[in-house]
């Protein structure tokens, strides 16, 4: 008896050690430890035993299964390794190609911001950060707007209940560093604004400014020039040309709007410059000394100057967007297109 389940055994080993497959590895299960096996049928005979064999019988019995169990299970476990490295695992095709994982990307005003506070960091400029939620204070009085400015009209501005206002300029971000560091200033914040203007091609009640401030002994109007024709050169190109025209802002003395050659038609006149060759990228000016005043900088001894630029406008001739809505709708079909 023992001789034949030790043959048993020994068979089992060996056709098990044969399979390649866990196809054939499963017939070999079947036939040794299924329902017609061998081994089986053995177990259907301990009752006809006399009583007091049956136990060392039965013991002989599982001791076999439980041997041919582990082989199978080695010999499964040896399968399914190399059917992996190899992939010739029936039952999947490891040369299909898989599925990509969607990936996602930067929104283009992060990549453009991105790019401008490049371009100022390289000239020396630092980034300071501000508030969206502001006081009056900070947007309008510090900045040597009038009380009756349109400006501050609650057609244009969104007040909250509690008496503050959320910015409707990076600007209030010159008033918060010129509060906390001493001169020499020379920084770069971006941000979001908001208006209450209706959403259309060219508005929007949220979008985004970059502010600049340098003061410092001895700046003017030149160093102004310079950094604003340095950065549309390095932005749009050596070719691009640039103009400045007076202006007015109530916290810059003298004031100006820069252009630069519209960079969709070359200067010739199209549909994005109004026919006009020119688009207009920048305002700014020398910093008016009442502000100076108004916030403890000596101006007898400092001057300085300040520009505010729009990122979305600048995205959109970038990337030839013709609608400032596109930047803010998040459309998939879009962005997939800035990954
Ligand atoms: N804050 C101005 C605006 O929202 C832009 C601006 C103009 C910023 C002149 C400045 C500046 O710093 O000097 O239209």
């Amino acid at each position: 008896m023992q001789q034949q389940l030790s043959e048993l055994v020994r068979l089992a080993a060996q056709e098990i050690a044969n399979c390649h497959t866990l196809n054939e590895l499963a017939n070999v299960k079947a036939k040794f430890l299924g329902k017609k096996s061998e081994l089986t049928q053995l177990y259907a005979k301990i009752k006809d035993l006399p009583a007091e064999e049956r136990p060392a019988f039965g013991q002989s019995l599982n001791q076999a299964k439980v041997q041919i169990e582990e082989k199978l299970s080695a010999q499964e476990t040896a399968l399914k390794q190399s059917s992996w490295q190899k992939g010739k695992d029936s039952s999947s095709d490891l040369t299909m190609p898989g599925f990509i994982p969607a990936m996602g990307g930067l929104h283009p005003l992060t990549i453009v911001q991105r790019e401008i506070e490049d371009i100022f960091l390289s000239m020396g400029y630092e980034i300071a950060e501000g508030f969206d939620i502001e006081d009056e204070f900070h947007n309008f009085d510090a900045l040597n707007t009038p009380q009756d400015h349109p400006s501050r009209n609650l057609a244009d501005t969104f007040y909250l209940k509690d008496g503050n206002l959320l910015r409707t300029q990076t600007s209030t971000v010159q008033v918060r560093v010129m509060e906390n560091y001493p001169p020499p200033i020379r920084i770069i914040s971006p941000g979001r604004c908001y208006r209450n203007d209706k959403p259309d091609a060219s508005h929007s009640p949220v979008f985004h400014q970059i502010e600049g401030l340098v003061v410092d002994d001895g700046i003017t109007l030149a160093d102004l020039r310079d950094s604003l024709v340095s950065f549309a050169r390095i932005m749009f190109g050596e070719n691009v040309r640039t103009r400045i025209r007076p202006h007015f802002f109530p916290f810059t003395e003298p004031s100006a709007e820069m252009d630069m050659s519209c960079v969709m038609c070359g200067g010739s006149g199209c549909r994005v410059c109004k026919q006009s060759g020119w688009l207009e990228i920048a305002g700014a000016g020398m910093v008016d000394p009442n502000v100076f005043d108004m916030l403890n900088i000596d101006s007898e001894k400092y001057t300085g100057f300040a520009f505010g630029m729009g990122i979305d406008r600048i995205t959109m001739l970038r990337y030839n967007i013709p609608d400032l809505r596109i930047l803010f709708e998040n459309d998939l079909r879009v962005l997939c297109q800035f990954r």
